[in-house]
């Protein structure tokens, strides 16, 4: 196990019922607050008017950036920003899902960064080190673990490029957690975000650094629970406690819990934002296409164990010649996600050729350190492989 930092500070208000501690969270610092949410899903099911109504019954002032888009853009960063620097905002306040929770981090820290242009503060990646306003969130759907880790992932449709950059004053203060919030999830939705929980877990449990026990047996557990909650959550919407352990699952999925100690370079996502990059696709679900034949495209004799590991915990699978153990483990997965009614292939989602194949595998490379660090080094050559194995259906037995 390698050295680790574990210092994740953001106080996490879980469960239904606890929208009046919202103004308290809020006040702390200060009564200014710029509400930042998405393409309205909140005013349909209620939770804008009752926060609203909450927050100018407490005395709050409230500006609204509106409309930010799956896949954040870095326009939508810069009209934020400008709010918050003309009102004086004391504190940001996303209410949604990753995409909004990201934004509102990118504009809590482009607004004190003293940069002109946001897509320089996302350009330096994991390295932003100055200040930003302090950021409560309310999230909606259970997937990306935004609500409690610095990172967010931002789109330049004119330079075609998805980034994820981030920094310590980018963790959100404060996030409230309650299940309730996600019932109005659709089912596409639920289920994509569901997938992208379990990639987050996989990309952690896979990983080439060894004596990590403790990691990979609470990774395999929230695999299980993943995979078990997602299945009731989508017959059942307003399912309290599968609702509510998707939820805690995508936090602790990437909080740091699963991840710490391990080190190296995720594989799936820096593909993933190649394809939302060049065909602004649901994340989740270009990550459900990419995983098993990632998985595939990397079973080899030094990594047989793991995924023979990754069947018996998270599948049961009994079988105990290695190789076979692992591919069933690999069908298991990816005939989930059938079972999930996810799209399992590029032109379902609507990439119907291979003409940007080189240029994403390209960039996948440059944006990211698959090529050196991740748990199999993959080059352009194996990126191009995965992407044209993602046109078709598969059988991995
Ligand atoms: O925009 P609204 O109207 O709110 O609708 C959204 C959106 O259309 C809808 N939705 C959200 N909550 C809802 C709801 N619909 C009904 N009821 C609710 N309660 O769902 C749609 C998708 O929302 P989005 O925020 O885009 O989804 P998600 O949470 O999956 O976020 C995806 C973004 O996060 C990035 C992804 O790359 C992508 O840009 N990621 C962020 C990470 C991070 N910050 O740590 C890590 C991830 O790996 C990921 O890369
Ligand atoms: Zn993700």
């Amino acid at each position: 196990m390698n050295n680790f930092n574990f210092h994740v500070t953001t106080d996490i208000r879980f469960g239904k019922d606890r929208l009046e501690e919202l103004p308290e969270a809020l006040a702390q610092f200060g009564k200014k607050v710029l509400l930042v949410y998405g393409g309205g899903s909140i005013k349909k099911n209620g939770l804008y008017d009752r926060v609203t109504t909450l927050l100018s019954e407490q005395g709050f002032d409230m500006w609204e950036l509106a409309g930010v888009e799956p896949n954040p853009r870095v326009q939508t960063v810069k009209r934020g920003a400008d709010l918050c620097k003309e009102h004086g905002i004391d504190v940001v306040l996303p209410i949604g899902g990753g995409s909004t929770i990201d934004c509102g981090k990118a504009v809590a820290a482009f607004a004190l960064s003293g940069m002109d242009d946001p897509w320089e503060l996302v350009l330096g990646r994991r390295g932003y080190t100055g200040p930003a306003l302090p950021i409560v969130t309310i999230l909606t759907l259970a997937a990306t673990g935004s609500e409690m880790n610095v990172g967010a992932v931002i789109s330049n449709p004119e330079t075609k490029q998805k980034l994820g950059f981030g920094g310590p004053s980018m963790l959100p203060s404060v996030s409230f957690l309650d299940p309730t919030n996600t019932f109005s999830v659709n089912h596409y939705q639920t289920a994509a975000g569901s997938a992208d929980i379990l990639s987050h877990l996989m990309e952690n449990y896979f990983s080439r650094v060894t004596g990590v026990d403790v990691q990979n047996r609470i990774t395999e557990g929230l695999m299980r629970a993943t995979i078990a909650n997602m299945r009731i959550a989508l017959k059942t919407p307003a399912d309290y406690d599968a609702r509510a352990n998707l939820m805690w699952a995508s936090t602790l999925a990437l909080n740091g819990l699963t991840g710490v100690g391990k080190g190296g370079a995720w594989s799936c996502h820096p593909m993933e934002h190649e394809l939302s990059a060049f065909y602004d696709i649901t994340h989740g679900v270009g990550l459900a296409i990419l995983t098993p034949c990632w998985m595939a495209h990397v079973l080899n004799e030094e990594t047989v164990f793991q995924f023979a590991t990754y069947a018996r915990e998270v599948w049961g699978i009994t079988e105990t010649v290695p190789e076979l153990a692992a591919k069933m483990g690999i069908q298991k997965l990816y005939d989930f996600f059938k079972e999930c009614q996810i799209p399992m292939t590029l032109p379902e989602v609507g990439i119907k050729d291979e003409r940007d194949f080189e240029a994403m595998a390209q960039q996948a490379i440059d944006h990211s350190s698959i090529a050196t660090a991740a748990f199999v080094p993959l080059q352009k050559a194996d990126v191009l492989a995965i992407y044209q194995a993602c046109m078709t259906e598969s059988q991995f037995v």
